[in-house]
């Protein structure tokens, strides 16, 4: 079927799952963080069909019959995304679901001009028992609270935050990838400065929104280990800088030297700390890990130009309920001849083993106790947290977050 024969009868279907959806968050058991809610946007609720199919997460997930198996880690278009407006004056608006994939943003906005902007990324999944559930989002709100502080942007309310990201993957449901493809939908929460300003300064206005992309399964034949340079020539981070924030001019600096790392052949790069230019900080988009010979203690670097991974807390989280010991403490580049595992970790794919770290005319080879460059702890912690995630293992830490509430 072609995407627009689908897309209108989809539609009103997933329109009335919003608005079945959202009046049950309502009134059922709304949890302390979720009040107070705020309104579903009268954009929805004029768009209401006369025709009220009992439509579940169950019976929407996956309808838009994309190739599941061919998705990557790239845009794709979908039915919309979730936006609110704040201005200091009135605070925040009741936000509103849009479906083309436009802003107007004023010519001067600050997000362009001087970068106010920061973001999050996080997954849904579809469950093993046909729910559609989000990893961990509430860490993702707070993480988005501390950068917006760094950038003098208002924090989005945790409610907000939570209640958009349901929004957004409630108008979506068709694009969740479904249970057994090893997909999932992942979210891009951004806050951005959306008002002029032309002397250096903070907006007046934000603009916050939340797009998702149905994304697929990285490692359909298990883990794959690939090699990691040390990028020569460019810092990631000052140590009283950026690092540890989720602010997008971050990502524009690592452009070149990630570049130039993939034009020697190195699929990932990674930063030492800018000061001494000797303790591994982290790679490009995800945190550094490792795992000492003796398979007892997960190691991971302390930094203060590092982003705070919520997948390296989890997998730590996992680590130490295995038994292991775990230490965040500073790295130096010397040392990971001496690990058995080496990894680099975030919500993309959960872990990329390394098997090779070439630092200027040195090479670093990683192999684990049976010759491996994919080792046990890391290869049994990545299942553990996929386990979690598409509930085929109990969620004994309470990560996992449901679109509704029942
Ligand atoms: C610089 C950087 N480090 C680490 C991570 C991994 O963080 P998380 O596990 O929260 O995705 C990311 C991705 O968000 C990142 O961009």
């Amino acid at each position: 079927m072609g995407h627009g024969e689908w897309r209108t009868p989809h539609l009103l279907l997933i329109l009335t799952a919003i608005h079945l959806a959202a009046a049950s968050t309502i009134k059922a058991h709304q949890p302390a963080f979720l009040s107070p809610l705020p309104r579903l946007s009268k954009e929805i609720n004029r768009r209401r069909t006369p025709f009220r199919a009992v439509a579940t997460e169950e019976s929407l997930v996956g309808t838009a019959n994309l190739d599941w198996e061919a998705l990557r880690f790239e845009y794709l278009p979908t039915d919309g995304y979730c936006v609110y407006r704040y201005t200091a004056e009135k605070g925040w608006d009741d936000g509103r679901m849009e479906q083309e994939p436009y802003i107007s943003l004023h010519v001067g906005a600050t997000a362009l001009h001087y970068g106010q902007a920061a973001f999050e990324g996080l997954k849904a999944f579809h469950c093993k028992d046909g729910k559609v559930r989000m990893f961990r989002p509430l860490d993702n709100a707070r993480r988005l609270q501390r950068s917006a502080e760094r950038l003098m942007m208002p924090p989005v309310p945790e409610n907000i935050f939570i209640y958009a990201c349901r929004q957004a993957v409630l108008a979506n449901l068709a694009y969740v990838p479904p249970y057994g493809t090893g997909g999932s939908l992942y979210l891009r929460p951004v806050l951005i400065g959306s008002s002029p300003r032309i002397g250096v300064q903070p907006a007046e206005e934000y603009t916050f929104f939340v797009m998702v992309i149905p994304v697929g399964d990285y490692y359909k034949g298990g883990l794959q280990p690939v090699s990691a340079w040390v990028v020569e020539g460019y810092d990631r981070a000052a140590p009283q800088g950026v690092g540890a924030y989720k602010v997008a001019g971050n990502y524009a600096a690592d452009l070149l030297p990630n570049s130039i790392g993939k034009s020697k052949g190195f699929p990932i790069a990674l930063y030492l700390d800018a000061k001494e230019n000797r303790y591994i900080d982290e790679f490009s988009t995800s945190n550094f890990i490792a795992v000492t010979q003796d398979g007892n203690t997960y190691v991971t670097p302390e930094s203060p130009s590092i982003l705070p991974s919520i997948t390296n807390l989890s997998l730590m989280e996992l680590a130490k309920d295995e038994g292991l010991d775990t230490q965040r403490r500073p790295v130096p580049i010397e040392e990971v001849g001496s690990f058995s595992e080496v990894a680099a970790c975030g919500t993309a794919v959960i872990i990329t083993p390394i098997d090779r770290i070439v630092h200027k005319d040195k090479t670093y080879v990683v192999r684990g106790p049976d010759g491996r460059p994919v080792g046990p702890v890391f290869e049994r912690l990545y299942r553990r947290v996929r386990g979690i995630q598409y509930g085929e293992e109990a969620d004994k830490f309470g990560w996992m977050v449901p679109l509704i509430d029942r």
